[in-house]
């Protein structure tokens, strides 16, 4: 009995998880990236090396790297202006959205 009760438990936590990244709107996001479209292209893929590619990366990783360019972790001055604009929500609409992009972006499969 106690063994069912902690896989319903580590279930539960899973599921939370998964609620917790997919926290982002894909369609706002579409909206929100018209500011980013004339670096990283339409949908991430960027047309030139000196902006990277952000379509199809995982949407942890973009709302992580948003949040460290506004806070100043990561630090590029471009990047800095934009991020520091956005708010929690955007930064998750936007990481939605570029994730949800096929492109040229080599990305390895990973679970959290
Ligand atoms: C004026 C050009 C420009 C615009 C507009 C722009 N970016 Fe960027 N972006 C860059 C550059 C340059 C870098 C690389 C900075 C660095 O070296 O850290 C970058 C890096 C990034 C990265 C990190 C990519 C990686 O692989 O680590 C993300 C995510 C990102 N931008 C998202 C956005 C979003 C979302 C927007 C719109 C809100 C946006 N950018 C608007 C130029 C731009």
């Amino acid at each position: 009995m106690t063994r069912i009760l902690l896989v319903i438990v580590a279930a539960a936590g899973v599921a939370f998880g998964q609620a917790a990244i997919a926290a982002g709107d894909a369609a706002a996001g579409k909206e929100k990236a018209a500011q980013c479209q004339q670096c990283h292209g339409p949908d991430g893929n960027s047309p030139t090396p000196q902006f990277p590619k952000i379509g199809g990366q995982h949407a942890k990783y973009i709302v992580q790297t948003l949040e460290d360019y506004s806070t100043g972790e990561r630090q590029e001055p471009v990047m800095a202006a934009f991020a520091a604009a956005l708010s929690k929500q955007d930064r998750e609409d936007l990481a939605a959205w570029y994730a949800s992009q096929g492109g040229g972006l080599y990305t390895i499969e990973f679970n959290d």
